[in-house]
């Protein structure tokens, strides 16, 4: 239940996507909100006020003259009461209109009327999203501290493709629960590294592993949730880039070392996440080797990468150092062994069967006062942990 005890006013305007806001409110419900629907007159023609009340449990307002509001304040009551405003979808005249302060309906009024954050889901076709007018209102409206969930990519209704649609309720939902995170780490300035390294023996071959990004993705993301500025440098992974994140993609170890020695003396914490290849072939082929061209199969020489993350932990003035150990047997005592060595203060150390490809992970941090167990969860949610102990130990360090 990650919004329970919220309040939450839901506006939805008038678009075909206001189908999808009866699944949202769904969402939002079971995740304990309590929320309550405002629409605009024009989204009642695409779904009645009695799909949302069926599904709140509450009346769905739209008129501000509404005589159900014992003392005709529609516009201040419902949102007085609210921790955010969300509007989706929000069509591009209501964002105009947003943009520029009018209040000439419930939904608006509301929304000038508040003190809670407001965030949009925009939803419109491709040409409106991408019009110069469409574009200067969301730039007044980030400027006006406006929250802008998507908008997404793909099929519209009218037939076209492109951005514009509204994101999915999943998403939306996930940027809800994201907005509520306690900003333990404002004004921090972390790096990251996560994924597998790739070092090529010829063009199409190399030496890797089944690293699938998604601890340090999710670190990522957790991190950015807390308020912090996040670059992530990322070795070759399909995940798309968390909201909000700085991405550097690069491909083997040697580039991942330079990658992260570019940035990190601007960083206030450092977690090193990626499954680096200890080893790159000496002498990568230019050209496909080919099978029984040579009498023997061929030798590769290896020669030993550089460690990103001791080498960091050893600079005059480090940032707040966070290892990660993934390991198939003794996780206690190598786990502890690879923090002393690499001298960091925060090691997290997983089982490599829960750790690589999975959603969920188990993860043990050892720290200087021991070791603390964060039983299995979903990466996301361990990564929220991880990040409350990281902010403990900044605060600490102070
Ligand atoms: O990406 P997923 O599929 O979600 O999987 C996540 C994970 C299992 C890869 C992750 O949770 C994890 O455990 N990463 C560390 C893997 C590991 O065992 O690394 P290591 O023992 O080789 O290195 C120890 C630490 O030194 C790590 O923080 C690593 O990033 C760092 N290191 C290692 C070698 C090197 N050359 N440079 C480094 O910075």
């Amino acid at each position: 239940m990650e919004l329970a005890g919220k309040r939450i006013v839901l506006g939805v305007t008038g678009g075909i996507a206001a189908y999808k806001a009866a699944e949202l409110l769904r969402l939002l419900l079971k995740e304990g909100a309590s929320v309550q629907v405002a629409m605009t007159e024009a989204a009642t023609h695409f779904v009645t006020p009695v799909t949302f009340q069926a599904l709140s449990g509450r009346p769905v307002f739209s008129d501000q003259w509404d005589s159900r509001v014992p003392n005709n304040m529609a516009h201040i009551d419902l949102s007085r009461e609210a921790d955010v405003l969300l509007v989706a979808p929000a069509s591009a005249d209501f964002l105009a209109k947003l943009a520029h302060g009018l209040a000439d309906d419930l939904l608006s009024t509301l929304a000038l009327a508040r003190a809670c954050p407001l965030l949009v889901a925009p939803a419109m076709n491709r040409q409106m999203w991408e019009h110069p007018a469409t574009c200067r209102n969301i730039a007044t409206l980030r400027g006006d501290g406006v929250d802008i969930l998507g908008p997404g990519c793909g099929d519209q209704a009218c037939g076209e493709t492109g951005l514009g649609r509204m994101i999915e309720p999943e998403e939306i939902l996930a940027d809800m629960v994201a907005h509520f995170q306690p900003k333990r780490l404002a004004g921090k300035r972390v790096l990251l590294t996560a994924g597998p390294t790739f070092e090529a023996i010829d063009p199409v071959r190399g030496i890797t592993n089944l690293s699938s990004g998604k601890m340090g993705y999710a670190i990522a993301r957790a991190a950015r949730e807390a308020g912090a500025q996040v670059t992530l440098v990322s070795g070759p992974v399909s995940l798309p880039c968390p909201q909000g994140v700085t991405r550097t993609a690069v491909t083997s170890a040697l580039q991942m070392h330079a990658a992260v020695h570019h940035e990190v003396a601007a960083s206030d914490v450092f977690i090193a996440v990626a499954a680096v290849a200890d080893y790159r072939p000496a002498k990568p082929i230019g050209h496909k080797i080919k099978k029984g061209a040579q009498a023997a199969p061929p030798q590769i020489e290896l020669l030993q990468n550089p460690d990103i993350l001791a080498e960091v932990a050893a600079l005059r003035d480090p940032p707040l150092c966070v290892g990660f150990a993934a390991e198939s047997e003794n996780l206690a005592e190598y786990a502890e062994n690879k923090r002393r060595t690499k001298k960091i203060p925060l090691l997290v150390g997983n089982l490599i069967h829960d750790g690589f490809g999975g959603d969920d992970n188990t993860l043990i941090l050892f720290d200087d006062e021991g070791q603390h167990p964060l039983p299995s969860a979903p990466k996301l949610e361990l990564a929220r942990q991880l990040v409350a102990r990281i902010a403990s130990l900044l605060e600490k360090r102070r």
